[in-house]
């Protein structure tokens, strides 16, 4: 998919805990249909920086809009509304329902009725492969299969953009390659998605631009290649030793 014009806007974006400055006045653009990849070491911001999109937390300065309304502020269920769904980097779902009840009360949110909300569920459950695991609870699923169900309750919202926060820790390299296909398809469709992922390949695979953050700044941005290869970003994420360049979970 060809990138088009800006769907999400997020200019001097700075979120303070206390003391810490945990972003710093961090912008950047969302094409419609963009895959924009998200890098950095522990603890550089890029959680913080969804949270704040998705209304998980106030933004100290700054503004994020989509498709030119403000976001920043506006509480979670607001911002799905909105056309921003997200996904966990801890996978958090409802582990006593079913996967068909997961997906349906996340449909609820945005649709006029059960009926609506439960068509949207089974198309999105259709779409994800999980139609015959539609009645099982979410506990007795394999991991790689309840990080599909998250995916699937950020869909059943009908988003503009989705938010990936590090789908692939946890998961086998054929779970990765079938998630990595997952994502391509969404993206093929027309869905704008940021992935923040510390498996460089992936990242390099997926993304038709990255950002770098390093302690809350961002450091680099472009095409992949591009940006692997600059020095500070060596130095900043590639080359510290303690950093994951790998799968590992956070
Ligand atoms: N709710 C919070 N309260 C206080 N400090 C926080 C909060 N959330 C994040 N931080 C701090 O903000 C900084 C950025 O954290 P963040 O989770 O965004 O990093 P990250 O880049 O996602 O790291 P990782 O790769 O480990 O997931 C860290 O120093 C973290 O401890
Ligand atoms: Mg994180």
């Amino acid at each position: 998919m060809t990138t088009g014009a800006a769907l999400l806007q997020v200019r001097d974006l700075t979120v303070r805990f206390g003391g810490l400055t945990a972003v710093h006045e961090v912008s950047f653009d969302v094409g419609a249909g963009e895959l924009l990849g998200i890098i950095g070491p522990n603890g550089a911001g890029k959680t913080t920086i969804f949270n704040a999109i998705a209304g998980a937390c106030r933004p100290s300065s700054g503004t994020i809009r989509i498709d030119g309304a403000t976001v920043a502020g506006r509480p979670p269920e607001k911002v799905a509304r909105l056309g921003i769904a997200r996904t966990f980097q801890s996978v958090r779902l409802f582990r006593a329902m079913t996967v068909a009840e997961n997906v349906t009360l996340s449909a609820v949110l945005v649709c006029r009725s059960m009926g609506a909300a439960r068509a949207q569920a089974s198309e999105v459950m259709a779409l994800l492969d999980l139609e015959s695991s539609r009645d099982k609870e979410v506990d007795a699923l394999p991991l790689a299969d309840q990080k599909r169900v998250e995916i699937a309750r950020a869909l059943a919202l009908k988003p503009k953009v989705l938010l990936l926060d590090e789908m692939m820790s946890g998961l086998n390299p054929e779970e990765t390659r079938d998630i990595i296909g997952l994502i391509r398809q969404l993206n093929d469709r027309g869905l704008a998605v940021i992935v923040i992922e510390h498996v460089i390949q992936v990242i390099n695979e997926l993304s038709h631009r990255v950002l770098v953050l390093d302690h809350g700044v961002l450091i680099a941005r472009g095409r992949p290649q591009e940006v692997m290869s600059d020095p500070r970003v060596v130095e900043a994420y590639l080359g510290r030793s303690g950093s994951r360049t790998s799968g590992e979970s956070a």
